[in-house]
């Protein structure tokens, strides 16, 4: 299996995972190596990621294989507008002409009505109105693989123009002037993205099915061992206390024409609705069994009382999740985890979960770990000779097969 995981040097823009940001990306080469791995030793026919992202492990699988079948589900509109759009692609024949009627559009309309709740604190007046003119250009492309390309590299532009700080993916509105001397390059900046990243997206795989769900409700319809790969990073912590999943996508969901996402119907309700639904979020009491109870309640017994329930609320569907997911992996599990701290207590979510694969039929074979920086999540500083230093998270790739029957 894989040894070296570290990839320092790794730079997202040099491939189609720099083109738009997501939050808690998984590392594409990393990535790559063990799908590599396995998919050289064996035939694998399907790849499934539950929690997929940006896409980044489909999008790895379909490098490798152009023919696997690519299933996935992740409960965030815009982590599905991504990841379809990296696997689908754009057409390259007509993108070119996309991108001129783009911008003569831009050049030629004025700024519609379009707007929602809180519109005037995120974005300033002229920044807005760009929007409006850009939003416009976009809905009328007729070529929709192209026109969701766009749609993904104006999230980005959405981002960086909105009055929302971009040290954390949380909604926090930045000093006042800091927003008024922002310089406004929407315009020029949106059409160099879509000019210059349009190279990324020639691959394309006919064999997806991705969902836009909560992936314990759609779980329990596939039949047993129906892929051959499980892989994926799950949520470590409820999205609304660790990584904010939802608010980091909810201004760029604002902007983009609705009937180019995949949405439930309540994904729109309030700027964080999508982070309180998403795992750990929804369920009120906890039901572990005494398997469970034994495996988490070392870590848990140690952070105090007030935040135990939502601790336990978290592994109440991550065990879900696990049951599921040995039951319809075939083959290999292959997860991407990170341990958080609660009370400055770790939570081994590794050991935790390497622990319950054990036990539900899938020896380990392969654990590896790497150093992360972590820019916007919260972390603790130490301090050394009176200066601080940012602290490393680390970063584990578990590989666990199932036993031979
Ligand atoms: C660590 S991220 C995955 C990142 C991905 N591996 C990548 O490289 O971009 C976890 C994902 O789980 C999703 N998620 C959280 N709860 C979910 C649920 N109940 N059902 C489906 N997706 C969920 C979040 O929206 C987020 O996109």
């Amino acid at each position: 299996m894989v040894k070296d995981i570290s990839y320092a040097d790794y730079k997202k823009k040099s491939d189609i995972h720099g083109t738009v940001l997501y939050p808690a990306t998984m590392i594409a080469p990393v990535q790559h190596d063990f799908l590599k791995a396995i998919m050289t030793e064996e035939h694998i026919e399907s790849v499934f990621d539950p929690f997929f992202g940006s896409g980044t492990s489909l999008y790895e699988a379909m490098l490798i294989d152009t023919d696997v079948e690519l299933v996935g589900c992740d409960i965030n509109p815009l982590a599905y507008l991504i990841t379809e759009t990296k696997l689908k692609g754009i057409d390259s024949e007509l993108i070119d002409e996309d991108i001129e009627q783009l911008e003569a559009h831009m050049n030629s309309v004025q700024p519609d009505n379009h707007t929602f709740f809180n519109i005037d604190k995120w974005f300033r007046a002229d920044v807005a109105n760009d929007l409006r003119v850009i939003r416009q250009s976009i809905i009328a492309i007729e070529n929709e693989k192209n026109r969701k390309y766009f749609w993904c590299m104006l999230s980005d532009i959405i981002r960086k123009y909105s009055n929302s700080r971009s040290s954390t993916y949380k909604l926090h509105v930045k000093e006042k002037s800091k927003i008024t001397s922002m310089e406004n390059n929407i315009r020029e900046e949106f059409i160099k993205s879509v000019s210059e990243n349009r190279y990324f997206f020639h691959t394309y795989s006919d064999n997806t099915e991705l969902y836009k769900d909560d992936t314990l409700s759609i779980l329990p319809n596939f039949p047993d061992k129906r892929f051959d790969i499980s892989v994926t990073s799950p949520p470590y912590g409820d999205n609304a206390t660790t990584v904010t999943y939802g608010q980091f996508s909810s201004l760029p969901l604002r902007w983009i024409d609705p009937t180019d996402l995949c949405l439930e119907g309540w994904e729109l309700d309030n700027f964080s609705i999508i982070d309180s639904r998403s795992i750990g979020g929804l369920v009120k009491e906890t039901c572990l069994d005494e398997q469970q109870m034994k495996i988490v309640k070392p870590y848990v017994s140690e952070i105090s009382a007030s935040k135990q329930k939502k601790v336990y609320l978290f592994f109440n569907d991550y065990f879900r999740f696990l049951n599921q997911i040995c039951r319809v992996t075939k083959k290999y599990i292959v997860l991407t985890l990170g341990n958080r701290r609660v009370d400055n207590r770790l939570i081994d979510l590794t050991d935790i979960t390497c622990q319950y694969l054990e036990i539900n039929e899938f020896a380990n074979i392969s654990k590896a770990s790497r150093k992360i920086p972590l820019k916007r999540i919260p972390r603790t500083t130490s301090s050394v000779n009176d200066e601080s230093v940012l602290s490393m998270n680390e970063e584990y790739v578990l590989v666990h097969k199932r036993n031979e029957a």
